[in-house]
């Protein structure tokens, strides 16, 4: 399947979902108990982070394709309406990918 039937595919039932990294060519399965930054970061991908609650803004990333689920305390409603950026240590997906500019 490619990206865009993916990043328009409903979440799985089991809550995981993948993340496609477009800068760097790679992808991830995030389970429905870890965020998207633990999985990035403990694959050694250096994403920048601070609080990993929502609040500071650090997390901030680019969402190219996908719709996500967002949990954060930072972006406005309209800023999570547009469905443009998420904070990737508490936000998740609403479809069974998301594209980040990563
Ligand atoms: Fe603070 Fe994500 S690390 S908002």
């Amino acid at each position: 399947m490619s990206h865009d039937d993916l990043t328009q595919s409903p979440l799985a039932a089991d809550g995981a979902f993948e993340v496609h990294l477009a800068q760097r060519g790679e992808k991830y399965r995030v389970p429905a108990d870890q965020s998207i930054l633990r999985v990035l970061s403990d694959a050694g991908v250096d994403v920048p982070f601070a609080c990993e609650q929502g609040v500071c803004g650090t997390c901030l990333t680019q969402v190219l394709a996908g719709q996500p689920d967002h949990w954060d305390m930072f972006l406005t409603p309209e800023e999570q309406a547009a469905n443009t950026q998420m904070m990737i240590c508490c936000s998740r997906s609403q479809t069974a990918a998301l594209v980040l500019d990563i």
